[in-house]
């Protein structure tokens, strides 16, 4: 049974095999029934648009079934219910659990109970191993992913996606920037893995002294949800913005890319630049996860 709970459980083929299965996909080669006798669960207990409905549409192009429950208050989890009884429940409904959940390492202890795969979207601020390699496919669709230079600005404290994605660059030898308000650093004990992986991880204080070193600017969002109080929050909101002065004279084949939602973080005129690849990488959820479901499901 294959769970995947955090991008450390993938190796490099794995990876592999899957982009390539995902750009099959993305050129129309899947047969549109192969999962016609699957069901998924959904269980998100936080927001999601992107990541909840591109597995819900990975699922429909496949002819599976989904099937969900709202929120913690729709569920018998605002009964008292642990998650742990709600998996061993659900994994008797469907062939896989798609989870999200508040707390960090969340989707693991379902891993221990459940009797069919989890997969991981998002665990508070731990991991998030389906939009690493989502953000990884869409990488790779305009550079190679080995030995580039990775910017990634932002709450990389906090963020789950950053989380995911720099450990996944350590398996390319690509070079990564960091670049955060203060306070909301890279985790020093994921630097020190990554270092002691052989991965050369650089903090700048400015994005303006590396922007036009970099072939990826990877940029996220202050996690407002997991800090203690708003007025912590206000210290560093707005406190870095990706704007078209920012992107003149960087390399020509940059991409700017972000998991969204994006609050105020890419100033909308960024949009129209062509460094912008936020709204594709979003769309390739769709075969990223098909892949995915069918690896899982198979
Ligand atoms: C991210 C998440 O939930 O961690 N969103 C997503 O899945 N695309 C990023 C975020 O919420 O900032």
């Amino acid at each position: 049974m294959k769970h995947i709970i955090s991008i450390r459980d993938l190796d490099r083929p794995f990876i592999d095999d899957l982009i390539n299965h995902a750009n099959h996909i993305a050129s129309q080669h899947f047969n549109a029934n192969s999962l016609s006798d699957k069901i998924l669960a959904l269980l998100f207990f936080e927001p999601s648009t992107r990541t909840r409905m591109s597995f819900e549409a990975a699922m429909a192009r496949l002819g599976g079934t989904s099937i969900s429950v709202g929120s913690i208050e729709a569920s018998s989890i605002a009964k008292g219910e642990t998650l742990a009884d709600t998996i061993r429940v659900v994994s008797g409904y469907a062939d896989a659990i798609v989870l999200r959940h508040p707390k960090e390492g969340a989707a693991r202890l379902a891993s221990e109970f459940a009797s069919v795969p989890v997969i991981n979207a998002g665990d508070g601020a731990g991991q998030h191993p389906s939009q690493t390699l989502l953000d990884l496919y869409t990488i790779q669709q305009s550079l190679p992913l080995d030995g580039i230079d990775v910017g990634m600005i932002g709450d990389l404290r906090y963020g789950r996606t950053a989380h995911s994605l720099a450990y996944a660059l350590s398996l390319y030898r690509c070079r990564i920037h960091v670049i955060s308000p203060k306070g909301l650093e890279l985790p020093s004990a994921l630097i020190g893995e990554l270092r002691d992986r052989g991965t050369e991880v650089i903090e700048h204080e400015f994005v303006e002294d590396i922007i036009r070193e970099l072939d990826v600017l990877y940029v996220t969002r202050i996690q407002r949800e997991r800090f203690p109080d708003s007025a912590s929050y206000f210290d560093v909101s707005s406190s870095y913005k990706i704007t078209t002065e920012l992107l003149e004279n960087v390399r020509s084949h940059l991409i700017v890319l972000h998991p969204l939602p994006r609050v105020d973080e890419i100033e909308p005129a960024v949009d129209a630049l062509p460094y912008a690849r936020y709204f594709d990488q979003s769309k390739n959820g769709v075969p990223v996860r098909m892949a995915m479901l069918q690896e899982v499901l198979k």
